[in-house]
């Protein structure tokens, strides 16, 4: 039995007024520090600590107003009544809006002038966060009833799709001035379509707080932006986010049950074959022409100077998701770059190169080769800074071919996870020819999804960031989120040789790094 001392957490889980409870009462009755089990030990430091907390056995304390217990940050926890879901989301509202005060971090308005995002945020006041948008959409399910949530759920989500979609599609955020109004004559002009055509989409996206009439209830109002029409105005990433998933992966969706019906019914798992999925369903004979896969779509959409559009929007979106994520530390510290010294790395499928940069500006000993696609090279021109472009090269080249360049340290960021294991294990195998002793594989990717834990559940909100990318794969790719374990698997079926020689999972940036080492 280990000995008896006061817990450890006491003194650090106290950024929630729940971690204040804990910590009283972890400092009025002393309990057992142990290790972190394994499971908890991948997980950044306060969120380990507070799963270790409740691992040890520290008894749940009810606040006797809200009912609110520990576990609500950390797990499911079904609330009883309105009344205490309101009590809850009360006080889950005090405790981020604390922070942000505690913190300097200015809260978002409706505004247009409103900052666009929340900066700043740590691991607990994002946990909180979340905590919070779960229990407020418990709230909108609660107050509408089993029923009709389920009705005016599908009654308005894919209008509210389509909205946005239009809205972006055809730029109507640069059509009204960030600091006045538009007509709907004027972004009638500005986007080429009829003025009632706008008008009607505009009355429903104003529903979603996108734009808003200047003059509510009259016909002839101007329109004007709120933050959330303002955010996508002044930013490119956030428009290309948009575009990406609604407007190149959002069709083939639709079909996803009719692609399960013709080609996975009766079979004892989901198809892998890339001629199968929903999208190859969808874009045979498609309305955009005849595309295979969507790198297809992306690289060949439109002709003459549109043609190749949608992978330009692309890479913007990659670039985006790298802000948003906030890759760039996880890619200065994936391995350790400085000791590499001059070493030769080609950052496969780099898209336009955005990671190489980074990496090229703070070793200035490496030289990189970036491989993609035909169309994406156009935006390496043009993003890639000309003094750097002597040690950040890009090279048309199909991960599908064997690998043609020999180099140190091979870069697989953001690639597997869009394939199936065959083309996965493909592309690794693709490699190996060209690997040299000791040079390795930097694999990063999206872990959607951690397979078994012992400790609490991650908010639904968070799952849902995991299942939701899970469900674009399968309709896209046939392909699927993996937990660490699998992608493991990936490397050892490519090649019995390659030993993984590290692997660093992080729940709160979504993302696994795995160093491989080929082995004689
Ligand atoms: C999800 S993105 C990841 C881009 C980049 N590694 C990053 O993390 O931002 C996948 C990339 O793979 C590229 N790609 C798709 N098929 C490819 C192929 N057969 N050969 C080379 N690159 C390909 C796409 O053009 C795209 O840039």
């Amino acid at each position: 039995m280990p000995k008896a001392r006061l817990c450890r957490t006491a003194e650090i889980l106290k950024l929630t007024r729940r971690c204040d409870i804990l910590c009283q009462h972890a400092l009025r009755r002393p309990c057992v520090v142990v290790d972190l089990c394994p499971c908890v030990a991948h997980l950044p430091p306060p969120l380990r600590r507070n799963q270790a907390c409740l691992r040890i056995g520290i008894p749940q304390r009810t606040n006797s107003r809200t009912n609110l217990r520990t576990n609500d940050i950390m797990a499911e926890s079904p609330p009883t009544t309105l009344n205490d879901l309101a009590a809850k989301i009360t006080e889950l509202t005090e405790t981020l809006s604390r922070f942000l005060t505690d913190n300097s971090i200015p809260e978002p308005s409706f505004a247009a002038d409103s900052p666009t995002s929340y900066t700043g945020l740590t691991a607990e006041s994002f946990m909180v966060r979340q905590a919070l948008f779960d229990a407020l959409m418990d709230m909108i399910y609660l107050t509408q009833g089993p029923s009709e949530s389920i009705f005016n759920f599908v009654h308005t989500c894919m209008p509210d799709a389509a909205s946005l979609n239009v809205l972006n599609y055809f730029d109507f955020w640069a059509a009204v001035p960030l600091d006045g109004s538009a007509s709907y004559d004027d972004i009638a002009k500005h986007t080429d379509l009829p003025r009632e055509v706008v008008r009607r989409v505009i009355e429903h996206a104003t529903t979603l707080r996108l734009f808003a009439p200047t003059e509510p209830g009259k016909a002839e109002t101007r329109i004007r932006h709120t933050s959330r029409s303002a955010a996508l105005s002044k930013n490119a990433g956030l428009r290309a986010l948009v575009s990406t998933l609604l407007d190149d992966a959002g069709p083939p969706m639709t079909v996803l049950p009719e692609a399960l019906r013709q080609y996975t019914t009766g079979k004892p798992e989901l198809t892998t074959d890339m001629n199968e999925t929903s999208f190859a369903l969808f874009h045979r004979h498609g309305v955009f022409g005849e595309y295979a896969t969507p790198w297809d779509l992306l690289e060949n959409d439109g002709s003459g100077e549109k043609k190749g559009w949608r992978q330009r929007n692309f890479v913007e979106f990659m670039r985006y998701l790298k802000d948003i994520f906030q890759l760039e530390k996880v890619m200065l510290e994936c391995y350790d770059w400085k000791a590499a010294g001059k070493a030769t790395v080609v950052d496969v499928g780099g898209s336009a190169g955005h990671d190489s940069v980074v990496l090229a500006q703070n070793f200035p000993d490496l030289s990189i080769t970036v491989q993609d696609l035909g169309q994406v090279k156009p935006a390496y021109e043009a993003n890639v800074p000309q003094e750097l472009k002597a040690r950040v090269r890009f090279m048309e080249h199909s991960f599908f071919d064997p690998q043609p360049v020999r180099a140190d340290v091979y870069l697989l960021k953001l690639i597997l996870h869009d394939w199936p294991d065959a083309e996965s294990i493909q592309i690794l195998r693709g490699l190996v020819p060209a690997m040299k002793a000791g040079s390795r594989v930097i694999f990063i990717d999206y872990v959607g999804k951690h397979g078994d834990s012992e400790g609490a559940p991650l908010p639904r909100s968070i799952q849902a960031m995991g299942t939701a990318t899970d469900m674009r794969m399968m309709a896209l790719f046939n392909a699927k989120e993996r937990p660490v374990e699998e992608w493991k698997g990936i490397f050892q079926a490519a090649d019995s040789r390659f030993e993984i020689v590290r692997t660093k999972a992080d729940p709160l940036t979504f993302m696994v790094v795995i160093e491989a080492v080929l082995r004689e």
